[in-house]
Order: C-alpha cells, then sequence, then structure tokens
C-alpha cells in the first residue's frame, strides 16, 4: 500500500491531497459529499479581522479555459471563525490549515495570534499566509509581488505565532522574479511555500461588450493555470537544487482536476498539493486524486508520495 502522507515542516498529514482556499470556505459543505476527515487538510477561505463584504457583483465568471474570480475577501471575520468555523472542523475529525489575510502586515499578525491563541488551535497544522489576493490591493500593490513586502508580512505573522507554528507563504504567478520572492518569504519565516493563486484575467462579454466582472479584473483559475502552477513549483524546486533557495516544502495548486495534473505537481516538487476550482464541478475530487495518485505511484514502483517528490529534476 502506498503512504501517501506528505510532511510539511514537521507536520505530518494524513494525505498529501488537501482543498485550496477559497472554493469550500471552511468545510461544511463539502461534508455532504466527501468524507472531509480522510482530506490532507481543509484549507479555509482567507480571513481577516474584520467581517468583509468583498467586492461588487458579478465577481465570478466562467470561461472555457477556466473562472475568473474577484471576490475580494468575502468573509465572517477571525472571531468567526475561531468561534463557529475550527471547532466545526475539528469536530469532523478534519485537519484545518487556516489562510490569513490583512490589509497591512500588523493586521495578517493580529489575525494569525487569534488563529493559534483560539481554543481551537490544536486542530490547526498551518497558516497559509494569503499574500497573493489580486482582489485587494494596498496601495494598488499585491505584497507577493515585492519581495520587501512578502518579507514584512511573513516577519509580522512569524512575531505573532512564535517559532513552533508551520507557516506556509502563497505566491503569486504574476511576478518576474519568483525565486525572489520565495526566498524573502522564507529568510522572513515562512516555512514553506504554497504556489499558485490566481493569474490576474479580464473576460469580456461580446454580446454587452462590456467586461464580465463588476471590477473588470478578476483572478483566473482551473485547467488553464496548471501549466503555470506545474512551472512555478519547478521554478521553486530548481533554485532550491542550485542552492539559490532554502530547501522547504512546496505546495502546487493550480488546475488539479484528477491525479495525472497533481501527480505532474508532484513531480515538480510538490509535497502536498491543492484542489480548488475543480470542487465546484465534483466536491469529491480530492479523493479521487487521492485514490488515482496511489495508483500512478504503486504502478511506477514508488512507495511513498515522498519518493516522487521532484522526481522530474532528475538527471
Ligand atoms: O483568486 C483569489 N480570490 N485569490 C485570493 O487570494 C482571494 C480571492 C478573493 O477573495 O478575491
Amino acid at each position: 500500500d502506498v503512504d501517501l502522507s506528505a510532511d510539511l515542516a514537521g507536520v505530518r498529514l494524513r494525505s498529501g491531497v488537501m482543498t485550496a482556499s477559497g472554493c469550500a470556505a471552511a468545510g461544511r459543505e463539502l461534508a455532504a459529499f466527501t468524507d472531509v476527515a480522510a482530506l490532507g487538510a481543509v484549507v479555509t477561505k482567507s480571513v481577516m479581522l474584520a467581517p468583509r463584504s468583498g467586492r461588487p457583483t458579478p465577481r465570478m465568471a466562467e470561461t472555457p479555459a477556466g473562472m475568473l474570480n474577484s471576490i475580494g475577501l468575502q468573509g465572517g471575520g477571525v472571531d468567526a471563525l475561531v468561534e463557529h468555523d475550527l471547532p466545526w472542523l475539528a469536530a469532523a475529525g478534519a485537519t484545518a490549515v487556516v489562510s490569513v489575510a490583512g490589509g497591512d502586515p500588523d493586521e495578517f499578525g493580529e489575525v494569525a495570534r487569534r488563529v493559534v491563541t483560539s481554543p481551537a488551535a490544536a486542530g490547526v497544522a498551518a497558516l497559509e499566509v494569503n499574500i497573493s489576493c489580486p482582489n485587494v490591493a494596498n496601495r494598488g500593490l499585491v505584497f507577493a509581488c515585492d519581495p520587501g513586502s512578502s518579507a514584512a508580512v511573513l516577519r509580522a505573522v512569524r512575531a505573532a505565532v512564535g517559532d513552533d507554528v508551520v507557516l506556509l507563504a502563497k505566491l503569486s504567478p504574476d511576478v518576474t522574479d519568483l525565486v525572489g520572492i520565495a526566498r524573502a518569504c522564507v529568510e522572513a519565516g515562512a516555512s514553506g511555500l504554497t504556489a499558485i493563486n490566481t493569474l490576474l484575467g479580464v473576460d469580456i462579454d461580446v454580446r454587452t461588450m462590456r467586461p464580465r466582472l463588476a471590477v473588470t479584473t478578476g483572478g483566473l483559475s482551473g485547467p488553464a493555470v496548471r501549466p503555470v502552477a506545474v512551472r512555478c513549483v519547478w521554478q521553486l524546486r530548481a533554485a532550491m537544487l542550485a542552492g539559490l533557495l532554502p530547501e522547504v516544502p512546496v505546495v502546487g495548486t493550480g488546475g488539479v482536476a484528477g491525479p495525472e495534473d497533481a501527480f505532474q505537481l508532484v513531480l515538480a516538487g510538490a509535497s502536498a498539493v491543492q484542489v480548488g476550482t475543480a470542487l465546484f464541478a465534483d466536491p469529491s475530487t480530492p479523493a479521487r486524486v487521492d485514490a488515482g495518485l496511489r495508483s500512478l505511484l504503486a504502478e511506477r514502483g514508488l512507495a511513498s508520495l515522498g519518493e516522487a517528490v521532484g522526481h522530474a529534476h532528475r538527471p
């Protein structure tokens, strides 16, 4: 039997297949369709300090290549998450990875502090630090597009949570120096990296001749971004092998709809993978990816997920 467990900077997940942030809120709507306790983790929708209504609608658009969203970090705020959602996940037997966000480094730090000091913190395996939401701009800047801003956020979160909490920095594909930004994150306290957030796009309705989204731009996810995600994971792993980036786990996400998509990310260097957009079509996709990945590994004589991580880089 193939060992599909994943090691994230010292935290062991029962499976290397988890959900992606933003696509299943805090997991409740998945539970009707799939066993949330069998997932590597449920990654919760990014949460900020206060409740937020997000951006004006329409803020989702489907295209043949994938989905565009401009949600703008809608949510009930961190106190509601720790009071209602995290206890629910723990009672369901699920492992949580909590995605945290903020308008500035201090807000990120405070959100993270409230999560890790809450009574529900025992069920939280890691925090994912969302520095790459394309739909909120602080002075026009997505943190993850600048090494200094990325580092400032990671430093603030690390200072707020102490040394023992696993922090994954979620990276944007919309950058030229992915490795430089990743290095800034790790040097500032990230224990690992998640690649990628959505890719900024625009879709225009040719009937009305207007953009489909109220705010014009949105983050592209789904099948179109899968090769972009594989490229980003590949670049991070290659930089680690070349000694240009400290060796930290990479979580691959982007366009995973089946086991082969997940396997590509693993071969490129991902220690675990996330399923996002595909959940909308089929909430049991992670279970199917988990089973299929086991078969793919077994067929190739690999006994564990760990043995496959970065395999495509071998000479
Ligand atoms: O595509 C995204 N949409 N990425 C994020 O990080 C946040 C989300 C939103 O709420 O807009």
